[in-house]
């Protein structure tokens, strides 16, 4: 067996399998692209669905990638175990119903004991029950003998609805000093002592949504090894952390902490926890996803957050993750350069959500604190779980630290209430998942050849190739007549949607029908479709038709669309270069640009990116666009879109000496067919995100007309002309302002009146100046100012009750030091009294307040509370 670090075994890998005739493809990004089933990629064939079901052509039969993937289903255990992660590797080969199992397991099993010279000896291999072909290769032609091969009914790989079928893994036997000892273990025993190294799943099936199977046109191999076990096994260490895929983020964790490695089981947990989250924590945000609070961004979120915590279980009370992306940036930096050209956006993400739940524990503790007092008071030990819940939820308090803290004061948390508000806020989690209306049919166009068919915006023409019903993804003959129908033609003039600006509509006209065509999207492979109505008759596949697009309103896109790139420009200008394109729509009407930034975007700044736009607009700049191989593109510094997938050629949109983007919509052949540029408002959309609306063209002008229009009917309201407008409001405003400083200098006098008169019903007890005074104001701050005169003039102790402008009841009692001396304490006479009107609350010795639900109680309230003051007084 051969040392091998972990990037050297991913190389060697790859290279195997392109020496074996596969096309090497850089991982996927961890967003799915068009597959709404999943929320992240966790398996080396996930972004290669299409391909194994023959919905869509692969680049070639044969593929082979390393793949990021990210799982979170049992993150409670990562840590725990030698294994679990929420970020690992899968080493994958893929064939698209090329060669099956005759060749790939000669081939693992020639990798495995070949290449990384593993001892054939201690391979052991499964197989499903009832897989006698996968049995007679490996016993036949590998030569495994017998005892070695082990039929287990559960081999069978399968990830929600997709492509599946029955697999065959290899396990390694560590020796048996790692196991339970037990006569009966073996591969499928989970105790440590076998480990799993490689899964090859015959993919034969696909899984229906429905929950049935259907056997898929051509059989499949899908494999998937685990990097970081492998590289364990290579260079002999007990678990993945300890390899040089994670070992060094471990050092930093120790570092920051001083806390060593070994230290504790415990600590070694939190090290492992961070080191892990660490790598998920780079590659999701180098990938494109913010933290928030629903789907891809709250587990992110999430995994952050616990992050921090487990950071803070180590001791460490600032923030240190930032530090922890740059130790995974200069490990995986040249095998995953995105992550090395985003490293500063990614510790800046990191930082503010960081940062701010920094702050969110300490005001939790606080928050924490008051509960536990109310919950001693009440004589209680069981935290709401609705409460911790919201703790969680609101404020983002994590639940288990929530429970450490109980658990110090004796307490403990209704795990089952916290469980159904979790249970309601994840249901609305998944119906923003389910988002059926936005749902794309992968359309199969198998048998098109991609390469033949043309979009030329210039075109009125072409031949029909293929209809779809619409939701439906097998093509049919002939659509006719009110069905909604997709269509693909070998010649279109129809613009995709893409990058965020909108595709054409218009009508598509055949010898015997007519389509309003309402959408024009394109499928994963690049094929254009436009989907709509049939209005009249019928349209059929080979039909030779013509088609109207709608150029206006084409044109008023290209008009946002051009202005899109000069704002993403001039934003880089004035803001930096820490600008990035988080999203944006490019429709006829307007247009939105979001944007990493972190903080609110002056007055001044959007003054001056808005002014720079207009100057590109105004010197009437031919813009230019070519097509050019991809790597030519970067050079030349072309800005391309974050998590976008670009071909090998593409396409270069330029404004001379200001913007050059990779893009393929559609613009203006001239800024100054833009007309003019106006940003209409500029708001966050999410942590470290900004978005500018902006309208141009006719949009501009609707804009303008529609302020000219409300400064019109402001002037008619005020009796002016619409110049004067600005003058009449200030007097209007300072006519208010002096009204307003009247009404609170009565209603203080008026307050000082009734304090006085109060202060006459006061009584002796016990020496004690004592009043109680059932009074009326109109809220919480009012009776308190009230109490403050009224302890001030009597020197004793007050006690109020007020129904307020609300109709809710505030009791209100304060004491002066000397009656608190004697014995006084609020917090106990606002218990008694509110109790008698349905309410409660408490509070210190010499203040406290509380509410009250029964408004008939109050004066019987008021008149119990003499009685509790006297019995107070010592
Ligand atoms: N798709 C298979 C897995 O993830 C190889 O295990």
């Amino acid at each position: 067996m051969k040392y091998m670090s972990g990037n050297e075994l991913r190389e060697r890998f790859l290279k195997f399998f392109e020496e074996r005739g596969h096309m090497r493809l850089p991982s996927a990004s961890l967003i799915p692209q068009d597959d709404p089933t999943l929320l992240l990629i966790g398996a080396g064939m996930a972004p290669f669905k299409p391909f194994f079901t023959g919905k869509m052509k692969p680049p070639s039969p044969r593929v082979t990638t390393c793949q990021k993937c990210v799982r979170t289903g049992d993150i409670e255990n990562v840590g725990r175990t030698a294994r679990h992660h929420t970020y690992f590797e899968m080493l994958g080969d893929f064939s698209f119903g090329d060669y099956f199992k005759k060749e790939i397991i000669p081939w693992s099993w020639e990798f495995l004991t070949k290449e990384l010279e593993l001892p054939g000896d201690k391979l052991y291999i499964t197989i499903h029950t009832s897989d006698d072909e996968a049995y007679q290769i490996w016993h036949d032609v590998v030569g495994i003998p017998d005892e070695r091969i082990i039929r287990l009914e559960d081999n069978f790989w399968e990830i929600g609805s997709g492509p599946c079928g029955p697999c065959s893994e290899i396990h390694i036997d560590l020796g048996p000093e790692r196991g339970c000892g037990k006569p009966d273990c073996g591969p499928d025993c989970d105790c440590g002592r076998f480990l799993e190294l490689w899964n090859l799943v015959f993919t034969q099936f696909n899984q229906n949504e429905d929950g049935t199977y259907t056997p898929l046109e051509h059989k499949n191999i899908d494999t998937g090894a685990g990097l970081e076990r492998i590289a364990s096994v290579l260079q002999g260490k007990p678990s993945n952390f300890e390899t040089d895929l994670i070992f060094p983020i471990i050092e930093y964790a120790c570092k920051e902490s001083g806390v060593a490695y070994n230290a504790s089981p415990k600590s070694d947990v939190s090290l492992k926890v961070i080191a892990d989250h660490a790598r998920s924590l780079t590659f999701m945000i180098g990938d494109g996803i913010l933290p928030s609070n629903l789907g891809r961004g709250y587990i992110l979120r999430r995994v952050l957050r616990r992050a921090v915590r487990h950071g803070r279980l180590l001791g460490i009370d600032h923030e240190f993750l930032g530090g922890a992306v740059d130790v995974v940036v200069s490990m995986y930096g040249d095998h995953y350069p995105e992550i090395r050209e985003k490293q500063d956006y990614i510790k800046k993400v990191i930082h503010m959500e960081e940062s701010s739940f920094l702050k969110t524990l300490k005001s939790g503790c606080d928050m924490l604190d008051v509960e536990i007092t109310k919950l001693q008071e009440a004589g209680k030990t069981e935290l709401d779980g609705d409460v911790a819940f919201k703790l969680s939820d609101t404020f983002g308090f994590p639940k288990e630290l929530t429970a450490e803290i109980l658990e110090e004061h004796g307490m403990t948390l209704d795990e089952k209430g916290f469980a159904e508000a979790l249970e309601v806020q994840r249901k609305m989690a998944r119906d923003a998942r389910d988002d059926k209306t936005g749902r794309p049919v992968l359309y199969n166009d198998r048998d098109l050849n991609a390469a033949e068919l043309k979009v030329d915006e210039a075109a009125h023409a072409g031949k029909v190739m293929k209809i779809y019903p619409v939701a439906d993804a097998q093509p049919v003959d002939a659509v006719s007549d009110g069905q909604d129908a997709a269509v693909i033609l070998d010649v279109t003039g129809f613009h995709a949607e893409g990058g965020g600006q909108l595709g054409d509509i218009g009508v598509i006209k055949a010898p015997a029908g007519l389509m309003r065509v309402t959408k024009t999207k394109k499928l994963p492979d690049g094929v254009t479709y436009m989907a709509g109505t049939v209005e009249e008759g019928t349209i059929a596949v080979g039909d030779a038709v013509t088609y109207k697009v709608d150029t206006v309103r084409r044109s008023d896109i290209a008009r946002n669309h051009t202005a899109t790139h000069l704002l993403q420009a001039a934003l880089r200008s004035v803001l930096g270069s820490h600008v990035n394109q988080a999203g944006s729509y490019v429709g006829p009407d307007r247009l939105h640009f979001d944007f990493s930034h972190f903080s609110q975007v002056t007055p001044e700044e959007l003054a001056k990116v808005e002014k720079m736009v207009n100057e590109q607009i105004l010197a009437a700049k031919t813009v230019t666009f070519e097509e050019v191989p991809i790597e030519e593109a970067k050079k030349r510094g072309a800005m391309a879109l974050f998590g976008e997938k670009y071909g090998a050629v593409v396409r270069v949109v330029t404004v001379p000496d200001f913007s050059m983007e990779l893009c393929g919509g559609v613009h203006v052949s001239n800024t100054a067919q833009i007309g003019l540029f106006k940003i209409v408002s500029e708001s966050s959309t999410g942590a470290g995100v900004r978005r500018i609306e902006a309208v141009t063209g006719f949009g501009a002008l609707q804009y303008v007309e529609g302020l000219e229009k409300t400064i019109g009917n402001v002037a008619a309201k005020l009796h002016c002309r619409n110049t004067d407008v600005e003058e009449r409001l200030d007097v209007l405003l300072a006519e208010t302002k002096d009204a307003c400083q009247k009404v609170k200098a009565l209603e203080s006098k008026m307050a000082a009146a009734a304090a006085s008169s109060a202060a006459d019903r006061m009584k002796e007890i016990k020496g004690v100046n004592t009043l109680v005074q059932k009074v009326s104001v109109s809220d919480v701050n009012a009776l308190r100012t009230m109490g403050d005169q009224l302890r001030d003039k009597t020197g004793g102790v007050v006690v109020l009750a007020s129904v307020f402008e609300n109709g809710k009841i505030g009791i209100l009692a304060m004491a002066h030091k000397d009656a608190v001396a004697k014995g006084i304490h609020c917090g106990k006479i606002v218990k008694e009294v509110a109790a008698i009107c349905g309410g409660g609350g408490g509070g210190r010795p010499d203040m406290a307040q509380a509410g009250g639900k029964d408004a008939e109680k109050v004066d019987e309230a008021l008149q119990a509370a003499w009685g509790v003051v006297e019995g107070q007084i010592k």
